[in-house]
């Protein structure tokens, strides 16, 4: 679905959620907040797409839907103040007034966190702090709880912070892990929930039923009739 882009803008789109999405790879968990918006579930607009890696599904995703789509890596730029600052150019050029980081595999550095104080989530494979931190993104992560043997494993949407996988939680749900599974079959089940929860907790923010109290994240009840 084309979407809204920045000349003749309505007050009430800038009002919303208007989120920049983050990702490193093939793009389901984009796909998933794109198809959640097109059903209604959430209120919200995808305002750019950015990724580190120039064959991203992701980016192939936002061009067929004709969002805005930036290839940006480190690499281009001679230092990180530089690139942090192209960054932010693109986000501001956008109107973006959140960040869904979804399969990004960079670290967000302090300036682009503090430009977005509690407005930039991650959605993570596991049960946070389990099976988080550096070196735990994609198979990693279901090897890891596979050879730990573990009964259960999950999906997190946290809270970016200046730490690595560190903010406080959002959602978190579990996902049953069979005797029988691989990393393969396991990852399929855990990215069914993703699919599921990254809008959910996407949603919360657009309702404005989000509080922060120190690590606690309170989610506000639906207002009346929702
Ligand atoms: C997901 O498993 C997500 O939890 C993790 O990276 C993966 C991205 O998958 N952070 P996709 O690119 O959204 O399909």
């Amino acid at each position: 679905m084309p979407q809204r882009s920045s000349p003749g803008k309505k007050d009430s789109d800038l009002a919303k959620l208007r989120i920049a999405v983050f990702a490193s790879g093939r793009g389901s968990n984009l796909e998933a907040i794109l198809r959640a918006i097109d059903r209604g579930r959430l209120d919200a607009c995808v305002c750019a797409v950015i990724s580190n890696r120039a064959t991203a599904g992701a980016l192939q995703i936002a061009s067929r839907r004709r969002i805005p789509a930036y290839h940006l890596s480190q690499k281009q730029f001679p230092d990180q103040e530089s690139f942090d600052a192209e960054v932010l150019s693109v986000l501001r050029k956008h109107d973006t007034n959140f960040i869904a980081l979804a399969g990004y595999l960079k670290k967000l550095s302090p300036t682009i966190v503090r430009a977005y104080p509690n407005r930039i989530l991650n959605i993570h494979p596991a049960l946070l702090p389990a099976f988080g931190g550096k070196g735990m993104y994609g198979h990693h992560v279901h090897e890891a709880v596979l050879a730990y043997g573990c009964k259960v494993t999950g999906v997190t949407v946290h809270i970016v912070t200046e730490e690595y996988d560190a903010g406080p939680p959002v959602i978190q749900r579990c996902v049953e892990v069979r005797d029988d599974d691989t990393p393969e079959t396991l990852a399929a089940r855990v990215l069914r929930v993703e699919h599921r929860v990254y809008p959910q907790a996407l949603q919360y923010f657009a309702e404005g039923r989000v509080r922060v109290e120190g690590r606690l994240v309170r989610i506000l009840p639906a207002p009346e009739g929702r």
